[in-house]
């Protein structure tokens, strides 16, 4: 690791973890004096029993809900304009995101469209869009339901534009929630397969982060400690959960996407294409494609693939025994080790190598990756 330069390093915001923490979300509106949040979240969320619960609890409080639950399972530009309109027309105070990335992705979009109204796409990082985010915004918190993304401790949304699918991301520290409220008993009754596929995206975020190119020893600390709760809780939580490994899972995604302010890499660049073609679920794409990814940067890197080897417990400290460890993890998870089993064409290879080489995050992979290394990965994971 060599500091060549000077380097920014962030922290996110209040994080109240532990099971029973969504409970205090009533008290703390009424003590920031918000009465009228809007509620941001997914139609299957929406109808859960925590969720009522949640809602039902802030009316007794006198609170006036507001639910927007009309988003995308990848979400575009519409459904922000949709849920901000929601918010317009009901006169809110505030917003909160309750659910999985999507959901919290959408939340932070329209906590950015409510005094931003341009197009939303010019907000977009990757044309320097930040810098456009100059207003105040609506106070705004999350309550993550999968152990994934992480979206809930970022500053980041994900958003898709309509007709070309083409995911863009808004960015700004305006976007940090004030307070997370990270209740683990909110994901017990998540699905096996989306535990496992969220999971697994954690555990990219931790290990992508970890290998990234800037030198943040912060972050890396994180990703480490992130990566060993997955290894411990991970399986467990897919199979037979209880709150340990729930909440494992929980703290861990949470730790990923902090690690992962240091960057992302080839697995990531890999994955949103996948989901920009084919609508495939974000962690499950990642997962098909980590072992690939990860076998890709061992070159080079041995000594980082031996810091991870050690901290999943394994005999040999190789890359060679990570990546075997990650076909193994996917077997326990009952996740397919090829992109065919999950719908992928040799014909699609073309356009994905194309979409991959145009993502945002592979500039950060520790080495660089070229169009045809895209073709030849996609061509090995088929
Ligand atoms: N902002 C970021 O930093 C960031 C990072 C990575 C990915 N993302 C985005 O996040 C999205 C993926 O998020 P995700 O992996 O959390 O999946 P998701 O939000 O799509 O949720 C997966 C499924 O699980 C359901 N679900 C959520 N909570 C549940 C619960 N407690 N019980 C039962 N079902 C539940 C949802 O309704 C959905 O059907 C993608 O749009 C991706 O682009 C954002
Ligand atoms: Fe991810």
């Amino acid at each position: 690791m060599t500091f060549d330069k000077i380097y920014q390093y962030n922290f996110p915001t209040t994080i109240r973890f532990g099971a029973g923490s969504s409970k205090e979300l009533g008290d703390y509106l009424i003590k920031n004096g918000l009465s009228r949040p809007l509620i941001s979240t997914d139609r299957v969320v929406s109808q859960l029993d925590f969720f009522k619960e949640i809602v039902n609890d802030l009316k007794r409080k006198n609170i006036s809900i507001e639910v927007f639950d009309d988003i995308h399972k990848n979400p575009v530009k519409s459904d922000v304009y949709k849920g901000t309109d929601v918010y317009d027309n009901t006169t809110r105070d505030s917003i909160i995101g309750i659910g999985g990335g999507a959901a919290i992705d959408v939340a932070r979009s329209i906590v950015l469209r409510v005094n931003h109204r341009e197009d939303l796409f010019k907000y977009d990082d990757l044309i320097g869009g930040d810098i456009f985010v100059t207003n105040d915004v609506p106070h705004f918190i999350t309550l993550p339901t999968t152990a994934g993304t992480g979206s809930e401790v970022g500053r980041s949304a994900i958003i898709a534009d309509d007709i070309t699918h083409q995911k863009k991301i808004l960015f700004s520290p305006k976007l940090l929630a004030k307070i997370i409220f990270a209740d683990p008993m909110l994901t017990m009754e998540l699905p096996a397969f989306v535990t496992a596929a969220t999971g697994m995206d954690a555990l990219t975020h931790t290990m992508e982060a970890y290998i990234a190119r800037m030198p943040h020893p912060m972050c890396e600390g994180i990703a480490l400690e992130g990566m060993s709760l997955i290894h411990d809780s991970l399986v467990q939580a897919v199979n037979k959960p209880d709150l340990e490994s729930r909440s494992k899972m929980l703290i861990a995604s949470l730790m990923g996407a902090v690690a992962f302010q240091k960057g992302l890499g080839v697995v990531h660049s890999l994955a949103h294409p996948l989901s920009a073609l084919l609508d495939t679920h974000h962690g499950l794409a990642n997962a098909v494609n980590i072992p690939y990814g990860m076998e890709f940067n061992i070159k080079g890197f041995e000594h980082k693939f031996k810091k991870m080897a050690r901290t999943l417990e394994l005999k040999e400290e190789t890359g060679e025994a990570v990546v075997k460890y990650l076909f193994d993890l996917n077997s326990k998870v009952n996740i397919p080790h090829k992109l065919s089993a999950i719908g992928v064409k040799p014909e699609h290879i073309a356009t994905l190598s194309n979409l991959a080489f145009a993502d945002f995050a592979h500039p950060n992979n520790p080495k660089p990756v070229t169009r045809d290394d895209f073709y030849a990965l996609y061509s090995k994971a088929l």
